[in-house]
């Protein structure tokens, strides 16, 4: 089949597709690499006396959407993705994920919940430990940048930034 593609033509066509290419693209990406520090400054700690919910109230305050990633940032401590029965009864022998190196970035790479305790004796059961629910993308989520109350990372700056660029080149294709 032949298909001929004259730049002569003023047809606004192929213009607007590369647009809409662009554009969906881009909303793909806005969507994408979101990164939480759990307990916001608080880091990942165990929580005083009378606030043993902290990180399951912390993360119920959040939409977790898939690819987002949640950071935890401690000392002398540890982190644990584990089952749901472990998470219930503070059992570190089994985990799924394990890393004590401080700041511990972990991608939730699916829906569902993710399960997340501190690995250090008795921490657990005095509130360390959470529950992520993970939801898939929404196109609606692109709304929810501007006043949904997600932190943006810088990887999301950049992105933004090459959003700017990009439209400010674009406008000159029309
Ligand atoms: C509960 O926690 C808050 C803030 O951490 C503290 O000011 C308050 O005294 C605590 N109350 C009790 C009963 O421990
Ligand atoms: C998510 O990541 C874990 C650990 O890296 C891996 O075992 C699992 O297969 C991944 N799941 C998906 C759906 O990619």
């Amino acid at each position: 089949m032949a298909y001929t593609c004259s730049m002569a033509a003023s047809s606004i066509t192929p213009r607007l597709a590369l647009f809409l290419a662009i554009f969906a693209s881009l909303q793909h990406l806005y969507v994408s690499y979101y990164e939480f520090q759990v307990g916001d400054n608080d880091g990942w700690v165990v929580p005083s006396e009378n606030d043993s919910k902290k990180y399951n109230d912390w993360a119920s305050k959040i939409r977790f959407t898939v690819d987002d990633f949640v950071r935890f940032k401690y000392i002398k401590d540890s982190v644990m993705a584990v089952t749901p029965t472990d998470y219930e009864r503070c059992n570190s022998l089994y985990p799924n994920f394990f890393s004590n190196n401080g700041d511990t970035i972990f991608k939730l790479n699916h829906t569902g919940p993710f399960y997340f305790i501190s690995g250090v004796a008795g921490h657990c059961e005095r509130g360390q430990r959470m529950i992520v629910k993970v939801i898939s993308q929404q196109k609606d989520d692109y709304a929810s940048v501007a006043g949904g109350g997600r932190s943006i990372g810088a990887s999301n700056l950049v992105i933004i930034l090459i959003h700017f660029v990009l439209l400010y080149l674009v406008s000159y294709l029309f």
